[in-house]
């Protein structure tokens, strides 16, 4: 797929603790860019595998994978500071259920991800791209959430939160639009109680932004993962 990326690289600081965190441990939790995975032999068990685009420094990831150790997470990346984060997290806190891309979401999922192979997709706090001119790339818009439908089992879900409205109705209406995806709510959906709380969220809060949610279900028998919350 031909796409302009939603992110722009920074030639940003990574700390030396970040820094060593990302050399000696990518090799053993990290993914290099490459063919379709058996994600079973990746995990080394055929649990279900949930997706998290742009996991940021990882925070909310580990928290998750912590708590639901049935559950396998692919975190997908282009910040090494984060990765190298989330790596030192890993160790840490003794998290085995965690695996980890460093590459563009939208090439990794085509390229690495075969189709109906995931339980569920993550995407919170998108880079919100507000200017007009910068919109084309917000992450979440036709024909990349085509894709990432694509990457869902049926009965499997789409997770995502953003404190920009103008991208959250833009979003909402871009899931709307995409064929294999059913919205689980009537419009924007209620906070789901499991999500640990990021940074933006706090400074979304702070600046007094509201927090919109969206949760649609890939067609199909009933999602394993985490469920959407019911009202
Ligand atoms: C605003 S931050 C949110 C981070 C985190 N989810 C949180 O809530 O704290 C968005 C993140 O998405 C990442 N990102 C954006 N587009 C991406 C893409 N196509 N592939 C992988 N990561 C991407 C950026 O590098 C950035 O770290």
């Amino acid at each position: 797929m031909d796409h302009i990326k939603s992110y722009v690289l920074r030639a940003g600081r990574i700390s030396a603790a970040q820094r060593r965190s990302y050399e000696t441990l990518f090799p053993r939790y990290g993914l290099a860019l490459g063919p379709a995975l058996a994600l079973p032999r990746v995990f080394g068990n055929d649990h279900p595998v949930i997706a998290e685009i742009g996991f940021g420094m990882g925070s909310a990831t580990v928290l998750m994978a912590e708590e639901n150790p049935g559950i396998n997470y692919l975190g997908i990346e282009v910040h090494r500071p984060g990765i190298g984060r989330l790596l030192w997290e890993i160790e840490r806190r003794r998290v085995s259920n965690i695996r980890v891309i460093e590459h563009d979401a939208v090439e990794a999922l085509e390229r690495m991800i075969p189709d109906a192979s995931l339980d569920g997709l993550h995407i919170f706090f998108p880079d919100p791209w507000p200017k007009k001119r910068h919109r084309k790339r917000r992450l979440l818009a036709r024909p990349v959430t085509d894709l990432l439908a694509q990457k869902l089992r049926p009965g499997a879900y789409l997770y995502t939160v953003t404190d920009w409205e103008d991208y959250a109705q833009s979003a909402l209406r871009e899931l709307a639009q995409t064929p294999l995806l059913q919205n689980a709510y009537p419009g924007f959906a209620q906070t789901q109680s499991w999500r640990p709380r990021t940074k933006f969220e706090q400074r979304g809060i702070a600046e007094a932004r509201p927090i919109r949610e969206l949760f649609f279900i890939r067609g199909g028998s009933s999602p394993a993962g985490h469920t959407p919350a019911s009202p």
